[in-house]
């Protein structure tokens, strides 16, 4: 089951500031995304961008849904809210050696302004049958 199988990786629901690549295999495809990018590497598919436009308006953490896609696939999609620990770098007043680090490596970062609560993104499943 998809949703067993996201479970396992708690690191990529907690925010681990690591790309997910490496819990990716060759039938299973797995992802972070979000409406407000920190890193544009974690820019959504297509479906992935229409999911979290439905979720994120009524943000509710673990949220999910299973959606066919046209190739064949099953893709998953996960709710991740903005819990108070994550305000470290992605809230609104950041100190500044984060700021100044965040700044240096992600210079584009629109991921801030956040409260406690907001939609922060989703995690993603992209899954071969
Ligand atoms: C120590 C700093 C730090 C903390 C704390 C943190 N993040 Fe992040 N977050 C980052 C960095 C850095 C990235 C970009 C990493 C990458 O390349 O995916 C990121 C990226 C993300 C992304 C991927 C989308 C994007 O904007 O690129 C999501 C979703 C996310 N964080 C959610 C969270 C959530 C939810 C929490 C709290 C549970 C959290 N983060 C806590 C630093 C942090």
């Amino acid at each position: 089951m998809p949703a067993a199988r996201i479970r396992r990786w708690p690191r990529l629901r907690r925010g681990a500031p690591r790309p997910p690549a490496q819990a990716s295999s060759k039938d299973v495809v797995v992802g972070r995304s979000a409406l407000a990018l920190r890193n544009s590497a974690n820019a959504p598919r297509p479906w992935v961008a229409e999911a979290m436009k439905q979720l994120a308006a009524r943000p509710m953490d673990g949220e999910s849904r299973v959606i066919e896609l046209e190739n064949g696939k099953v893709g998953y999609v996960e709710t991740i809210v903005t819990q108070k620990m994550c305000l470290t770098c992605h809230g609104t007043q950041l100190a500044p050696p984060v700021a100044k680090a965040l700044k240096a490596r992600y210079p584009a970062d629109r991921a801030t302004g956040f409260k406690e609560g907001d939609f922060r993104g989703v995690v993603w499943a992209e899954i071969s049958r």
